[in-house]
């Protein structure tokens, strides 16, 4: 990993404890609901993974993979539904749970599908939230970490589909990104 990390961002014992902090608030403010995690596929999986069993409640557990059409027009905010959920969430206490708040244009898209579903009520909770980026005004309930504009991978953070499992979030060396 030396020829391909400038600088590691956020360690693997700090997203531990981050997960584990937000685990106990999650469960707290849960504690008496039956609670659905929406993990956004791919890259929320490890924060998925980790932060379910962080939680002291029993949660279920269901998946949405979104993809945006195009660089030129992922500033529509279009994003395309790759794979839905399985079931309905009309009643249900939903908390979308994402690696990576940038512009907020695939939240706030995917936010407004699921609002359109009648949740009971509907949370975002992300690990890393990147307000330096944001187009559209969009706000975590749930925040691992503020960051400032650094293009990161790892934990789920991927380039070009790699390095999302590597267990710590890092900024990769200039000449690896094209
Ligand atoms: C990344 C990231 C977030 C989104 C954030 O997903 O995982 O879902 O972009 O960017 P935004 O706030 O500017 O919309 P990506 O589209 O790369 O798909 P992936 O999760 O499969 O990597
Ligand atoms: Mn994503
Ligand atoms: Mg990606």
């Amino acid at each position: 990993m030396e020829k391909v990390v400038e600088r590691i961002l956020i360690s693997e014992e700090e997203i531990n404890q981050k997960v584990k902090e937000l685990g106990e608030k999650l469960s707290h403010d849960y504690k008496d609901k039956d609670v659905l995690f929406i993990c956004v596929l791919k890259g929320a999986i490890m924060f998925m993974s980790d932060l379910s069993k962080a939680m002291s409640i029993p949660i279920e557990m269901d998946f949405m993979a979104v993809s945006s059409y195009g660089a030129s027009t992922k500033s529509s905010g279009i994003v395309k539904i790759i794979k839905d959920l399985d079931a309905s969430i009309e009643d249900r206490h939903v908390v979308v749970i994402e690696d990576i708040i940038d512009t907020g244009l695939t939240l706030s898209y995917l936010i407004k599908i699921l609002q359109n579903r009648k949740p009971a009520s509907l949370k975002i909770c992300t690990l890393l939230d990147k307000p330096a980026r944001r187009t559209v005004d969009i706000k975590p309930d749930y925040s691992g970490f503020v960051i400032e504009d650094h293009f990161v991978v790892g934990y789920g953070l991927d380039y070009d589909e790699k390095y999302r499992n590597i267990p710590y979030i890092f900024i990769p060396k200039s000449d690896i990104i094209k």
